[in-house]
């Protein structure tokens, strides 16, 4: 079956240029109404434009799409809130919602400043809380709300000079794991995707072999598939160059250590074996740990827990 998006609405930040513009025409060509959001910044956050959101408006509306631009900048809350209201004038609803809005100001952590820290936890995290917020209590309403979250490598493996970026991107999965949990029973989807792309991000860092290998149109096809109606929950989704990979946290089984064995000397000796990846699992929310611990605990001691299996 294609994937169609026909009467749906979709926000996609930071939709002038790259990895949002490509997201953003995917939608439209397959018959979402889309906002272009976009605040036109340089890759640093300096300037502020509407020329790439309003030209991705035009070639949209040239194929016969319908879309409309908004330039928000996703920090700020009261901006945010009347896009979304904006929106809802224009279309009545919104299905959804792509965090791709993103700045680097990278340095190495001892000579980053905390003000370049916090504009990129700002504009990566608060931008992406911002506009979940806003949309949330209309998807809940709707009974129905798909949400991607744009990570990075960078966040879930880090890179050096980047331990702001790295730390807002990994917080994409902190944020899509509650989401997901406090969504689901109003159909709300929450994903993340992890991009590596050919952009005016990133172009100087590549070899000119492997830009076009690295267009971002190659990732599109999986954002799309995450927004889908039966699009997946709670996943990391890796994309490059048309390779599409899954990031997922397993715990380990680990050990128990009881009474007094439990030393720190116990600890150093078995850490081989708290780190063997035989056994591990995901788990699917915090308390699965809670009682994962507890019940080994409790196996050990004879005791009962009134916890079934997790
Ligand atoms: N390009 C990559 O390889 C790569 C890798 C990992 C993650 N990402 C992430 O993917 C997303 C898109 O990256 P890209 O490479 O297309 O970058 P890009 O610089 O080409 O595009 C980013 C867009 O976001 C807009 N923007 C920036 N701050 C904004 C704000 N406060 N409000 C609204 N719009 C704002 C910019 O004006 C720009 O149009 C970013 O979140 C980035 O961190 C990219």
């Amino acid at each position: 079956m294609a994937i169609r998006f026909d009467g749906r609405v979709a926000i996609v930040t930071g939709s002038g240029v790259g990895l949002g513009r490509s997201h953003a025409l995917g939608l439209a060509a397959r018959g979402a109404k889309v906002v272009i959001n976009d605040l036109g910044v340089s890759t640093d956050g300096q300037g502020q434009s509407s020329d790439a959101a309003l030209s991705v408006v035009e070639e949209i509306r040239a194929v016969g799409g319908e879309a409309i631009a908004h330039g928000a900048d996703v920090s700020n809350e009261e901006q945010v809130a009347d896009m979304v209201a904006k929106t809802m004038a224009e279309w009545g609803r919104i299905d959804i919602l792509v965090n791709n809005a993103g700045i680097l100001r990278d340095k190495t952590f001892s000579k980053i400043t905390l003000d370049d820290f916090r504009k990129v936890v700002d504009v990566h995290l608060m931008g992406s809380a911002n506009c979940c917020h806003a949309v949330w209590p209309i998807m809940r309403e709707q009974k129905y709300g798909r949400i991607v979250l744009t990570s990075s490598a960078s966040g879930l493996y880090g890179n050096f000079g980047q331990s702001n970026y790295g730390a807002a991107k990994a917080a994409m999965m902190g944020l899509m794991n509650v989401l997901h949990l406090e969504g689901s029973r109003d159909d709300i989807r929450v994903n993340t995707l992890a991009p590596t792309a050919a952009t005016r991000m990133t172009e100087n860092l590549m070899p000119p072999e492997a830009l076009d290998l690295l267009a971002p149109e190659t990732i599109t096809p999986g954002l799309l598939y995450l927004v889908s109606e039966d699009g997946p929950s709670r996943t990391i989704l890796c994309a490059g160059a048309g390779c599409f990979a899954q990031t997922k946290v397993y715990e380990t089984e680990g050990i128990l250590l009881e009474g007094a064995d439990n030393t720190p000397e116990a600890v150093a000796a078995k850490f081989d074996q708290v780190g063997a990846s035989e056994g591990q699992r995901e788990l699917t929310d915090a308390f699965a740990q809670t009682r994962k611990y507890a019940r080994k605990a409790a196996d050990a001691m004879g005791l009962k827990l009134p916890w079934g299996e997790s």
